[in-house]
């Protein structure tokens, strides 16, 4: 692996993608700034810390940050390369929303020399990129732009998709094959000098638009795939027959391999991203829009379930375990555990106690809710239904002699020795 004390680079966004490529760059040795429009987080980053839970990266900040390799600004600086990692949600009707990706372009463009490397990680619509490189030309008339002055461009610009795995990111980052994407060849081929100097998987490269592509593609891919499984749960729910089993059994074929259900789809990428697809070839994709329904569906659907439960035992509290769309991490984006515990919340209020161990208080959306956070012991002690949103591994490890006499809706599958009758198909029926 190279390294390169000269090379000077800018992350803009230092959130979940950011903050982990700016440090892992900086440990390469180059100088790396961190800008971000959040002052808070500048601040942090700053006196070595982080603001974003995820493993090792604490150590990793707090180390390049006292070497004065990494240093985190809301202004820019000049650069030899840019990482662009700010957020691309999407409006109320699906539209994908590039305005921070356009911001940091134009907080670029200030700056911008010849000779220089724009990355885009920023999961993107398809054409995005050229986009970027579009509001540069005209924000910048004296550099020419790549893909319009051919190969005597002045500038760089590439598309490079993050795919880390949150709890896993350090290592991801760089042991991860990564899909780069020029606007020309030669801006791939100068990303690609760039990743070198910390990738260790494959970095192959393509067309910008390709490379857009590809990401989607990955989230959309795993969409379909849970939605399967989640329509599977639904219909294994109607026949009494357990899901978890059947998966496990139908797996047993060759080629075979069902994902697993769950409360619905959440984070940042895989509720998001298919809807670029949708909004992009409306016409052209009823199954990826169908799985995003059904699996938003299924949220609705543990709601119907989790209610009826409730409301057979009149007074009883009740427990929501876990916050955080998937296990063992602090990201409560897009996360249907949060909005189911949200929706049971406002319907009976204080009954509701919250069991989230990566949270130190509750959420903005169960203010004035009247439900409470508390441990997994005291929700043991004092909570004869549970609600099983998140299998975070301190919720797999309670033995069943410590739920046995518990009404359990299990929708992650974690506690399979649960007895028959106190489990989700069969708790529904003595509801019914
Ligand atoms: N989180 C993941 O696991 C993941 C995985 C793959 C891809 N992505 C993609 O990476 C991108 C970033 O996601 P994230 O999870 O890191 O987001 P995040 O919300 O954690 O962080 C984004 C940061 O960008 C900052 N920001 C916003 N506008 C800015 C601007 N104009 N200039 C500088 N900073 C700005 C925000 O203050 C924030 O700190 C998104 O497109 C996301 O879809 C995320």
């Amino acid at each position: 692996m190279l390294s390169d004390t000269e090379l000077n680079v800018v992350v803009l966004g230092l959130g979940y993608i950011g903050l982990p490529t700016a440090a892992v760059i900086a440990r390469t040795g180059a100088k790396v700034l961190g800008v971000d429009v959040t002052e808070s987080v500048v601040e942090t980053v700053n006196s070595g810390r982080v603001h974003i839970e995820e493993v090792d990266l604490d150590g990793l900040v707090s180390g390049v940050v006292a070497r004065g390799a990494l240093r985190a600004s809301a202004q820019i600086a000049p650069a030899d390369v840019f990482v662009i990692a700010v957020p691309t949600p999407f409006a109320a009707d699906h539209a994908p929303d590039i305005t921070y990706v356009l911001q940091a372009a134009t907080t670029i463009a200030a700056v911008l020399k010849a000779g220089d490397t724009i990355i885009l990680e920023s999961t993107s619509p398809v054409g995005t990129t050229e986009r970027v490189r579009d509001l540069l030309a005209q924000l910048r008339p004296d550099l020419r732009v790549p893909g319009r002055a051919g190969e005597a461009a002045d500038v760089a610009i590439a598309y490079c998709p993050e795919r880390v795995l949150p709890g896993r990111i350090l290592v991801e980052l760089i042991d991860n094959d990564r899909v780069i994407g020029g606007i020309t060849p030669r801006c791939a081929r100068k990303a690609l000098t760039f990743y070198r100097r910390f990738v260790r998987g494959a970095c192959v490269t393509t067309t910008a638009p390709a490379a857009e592509m590809t990401k989607l593609t990955e989230n959309a891919f795993r969409d379909v795939n849970i939605a399967f499984a989640n329509e599977l749960s639904l219909v294994a729910d109607t026949m009494g027959v357990d899901v978890w089993e059947v998966i496990r059994l139908a797996n047993r074929h060759p080629r075979v391999n069902i994902l697993q259900p769950g409360p619905g789809v959440g984070g940042h990428c895989i509720a998001v991203d298919p809807w670029f697809l949708v909004h992009a070839a409306p016409d052209h994709t009823p199954l990826i829009r169908t799985a995003r329904l059904v699996n938003d569906g299924k949220t609705d659907h543990v709601i119907a379930q989790a209610s009826a439960m409730i409301e057979a035992r009149p007074d009883a509290p009740v427990a929501c375990l876990g916050l955080a769309f998937k296990a063992n991490i602090d990201d409560f984006r897009e996360s249907p555990a949060l909005k189911v515990a949200q929706a049971l919340a406002q319907r009976y209020g204080e009954r509701v106690r919250i069991v989230e161990p990566y949270a130190s208080t509750l959420p903005a959306p169960f203010d004035g809710t009247g439900a409470t956070l508390i441990d997994i012991d005291t929700a043991i002690e004092g909570c004869p239904i549970m609600i099983v949103l998140v299998d975070h591994d301190v919720f797999r490890s309670v033995p069943v002699e410590e739920r046995s006499d518990k009404l359990v809706l299990d929708t992650r599958g974690i506690w399979p020795d649960q007895p028959a009758a106190a489990r989700q198909t069969e708790s529904l029926r003595l509801v019914g």
